[in-house]
């Protein structure tokens, strides 16, 4: 450990390859409305989904050196394909706490399924590291999972489709190989995917437990914070502010879609 500061008003440091992290801040925004919160969303780089495994863990050591710098308290990795690959990276150069979103997941998964028969859906990088099985493997081996890399979806979110011909048959697709077994979960492994709830709930349809591992990701963290007695005790208004690597013309107009609020406080990083 080096030196970790002590003060509780210190910022939670969350990150994102973009905007979809903005899915998990919302969630901590209202589950944690005293806490400080530093986003990083790599704009300039994104999507990660369909990176190589080292250029995405050089990619995340990069802004854990950045939101270090900042004096965060926690690192929340927003990521699930920065989680799939590159958890360990983080850990390692982190003198505070890490969590991601896909301990988070895996957890909400298990807790939910009754038939033990679960989907995963998430990028080509998440899903081929195979990071998710292992998650929840790790809580109960008897699990059975399906998994689809669904690279299209992302593009179809970013572009504004949540509730559009294209997405929908887009989605019907990729379900193929997961609906053909009697699944009640499916994980949403990707930021950006709770975007889509409505529309592959209607595919899906209701018997299928969504895990939405933003939902999941808060729960978790106000659970990390108290266990560690490192909530912020104070009751000011908290500040947030997003740093982006990319012009953030098209972060703050999607970001506010995924924050469900305006964007204030956007910031320029020039690595
Ligand atoms: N944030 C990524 C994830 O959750 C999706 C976007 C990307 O491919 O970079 O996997």
């Amino acid at each position: 450990m080096g030196t970790v500061s002590r003060h509780l008003d210190r910022a939670i440091g969350v990150f994102d390859s973009g905007v979809g992290g903005l899915t998990v801040v919302r969630a901590l925004m209202e589950r944690l409305p005293f806490e400080n919160i530093i986003y990083f969303g790599d704009t300039a780089r994104v999507p990660y989904g369909v990176k190589s495994v080292e250029t995405i863990a050089h990619y995340a050591r990069q802004i854990t050196e950045f939101l270090l710098r900042q004096q965060v308290k926690l690192l929340i990795i927003a990521c699930n394909t920065m989680a799939a690959v590159a958890h360990q990276v983080v850990d390692d150069l982190s003198p505070v706490p890490v969590l991601d979103v896909i301990d988070a997941g895996a957890r909400g998964a298990v807790d939910v399924s009754r038939t033990r028969y679960v989907g995963v859906i998430g990028t080509p990088a998440t899903i081929n590291s195979n990071a998710y099985a292992r998650a929840i493997h790790r809580y109960d081996p008897a699990i059975r999972i399906f998994s689809q890399a669904c690279a299209l979806l992302v593009p179809l979110v970013e572009e504004g489709w949540l509730d559009h011909d294209v997405t929908r048959l887009t989605a019907v697709e990729y379900m193929k190989s997961v609906l053909c077994h009697p699944i009640d979960t499916l994980v949403l492994g990707c930021t950006h995917y709770p975007l889509l709830k409505p529309l592959l709930r209607n595919v899906v349809g209701p018997s299928v437990h969504l895990v939405d591992s933003a939902e999941t990701m808060a729960e978790r963290t106000a659970h990390a914070l108290d266990c560690r007695g490192m909530a912020n005790p104070g009751r000011e208004a908290p500040e947030y502010v997003f740093y982006v690597t990319d012009v953030p013309l098209r972060f703050q107009t999607i970001g506010e879609r995924f924050l469900g609020r305006a964007l204030s406080n956007v910031r320029v990083v020039k690595w």
